[in-house]
């Protein structure tokens, strides 16, 4: 079995990614996998590689990196999840925009910028639907410099929008006509997209509205999870909004610092100052 910690050290050297963060079982997983595709014989040769260093090295470290980062995504991803936000956030949102607030979101690692779009496309046609003009800004980040310069082009294959309803397909992007489809104008002044490491950039936001981060958690040892949520909720503002992916969960020290708003979908709040937590609210 591969050594966890010599590898962490190894590809910490050669990439300066820390990948402590994560399970040592995804990490094994990953390297079992990438020594098939590279025809490594097993982990202890994968591990000689790595400390030998060199560019032979560094290409395999970047690769590894890459294998563990999971740049999957899709638009409306659980689609059950954006019913929920319609149902359940978006109302207590627009209640805010009537009163002038600009809504503020962080689609804290978007990938190629599909989740970013679809938390404004859905927010925004329920505020058409209302008669409201909010002010909404989007951030998506991502670590992958490479999902982020995808994310902001806005072009996509017309099938990884199979789970958009149809009439915010129609309203929020353009058909190419030659299979693909690219996020209109609505979308792009609203949505921003930065890099950024989920661990840096959590200290520097204040104060959203929303903060969605899905899909992510899960490859991560359980105290990073904890201490993540606990900054993730740093961001929020009192009464803003917690998305979470559909196999994750807050649990441990952060259970009681929220309220669940719909624990199945992984939505959750940041009590308003002076409201009890650690309960259901629906
Ligand atoms: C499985 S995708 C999830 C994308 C999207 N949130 C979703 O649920 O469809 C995981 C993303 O996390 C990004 N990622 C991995 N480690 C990160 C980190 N430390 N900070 C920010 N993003 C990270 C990866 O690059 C990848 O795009």
């Amino acid at each position: 079995m591969i050594d966890v910690r010599r590898l962490q050290a190894a590809v910490l050297a050669l990439t300066g990614r820390d990948v402590a963060p994560y399970k040592p079982s995804v990490v094994r997983r990953r390297v079992r996998v990438r020594c098939r595709e590279a025809g490594i014989p097993g982990p202890d040769a994968y591990l000689e590689l790595l400390e030998a260093g060199g560019d032979p090295a560094r290409d395999e470290a970047d690769r590894l990196v890459r294998a563990l980062s999971v740049p999957v995504s899709s638009f409306f991803r659980d689609p059950e999840v954006f019913r929920a936000l319609e149902h359940a956030v978006w109302p207590a949102l627009l209640d805010r925009a009537w009163a002038g607030a600009p809504v503020r979101m962080w689609c804290a690692a978007c990938s190629r910028g599909q989740e970013a779009y679809s938390l404004a496309a859905s927010f925004l046609a329920a505020a058409e639907r209302a008669g409201a003009r909010p002010a909404l800004r989007v951030l998506g980040t991502d670590v992958d410099a490479g999902a982020i310069e995808a994310a902001r082009a806005g072009g996509y294959p017309r099938e990884s929008l199979a789970c958009a309803p149809e009439r915010l397909r129609r309203r929020y992007f353009e058909d190419r006509g030659d299979g693909s489809a690219v996020v209109g104008p609505e979308l792009r002044e609203r949505v921003r997209f930065a890099v950024g490491d989920v661990f840096d950039g959590v200290a520097r936001t204040r104060d959203l509205d929303l903060v969605a981060c899905r899909n992510l958690l899960i490859y991560f040892r359980r105290p990073v999870q904890e201490a993540l949520i606990l900054g993730l909720l740093d961001a929020l503002r009192p009464g803003g909004y917690l998305v979470l992916g559909v196999s994750e969960s807050v649990l441990g020290r952060p259970w009681e610092r929220v309220e669940h708003v719909d624990p199945e979908r992984r939505i959750y709040r940041k009590p308003a100052r002076g409201a009890r937590s650690g309960s259901r609210t629906d």
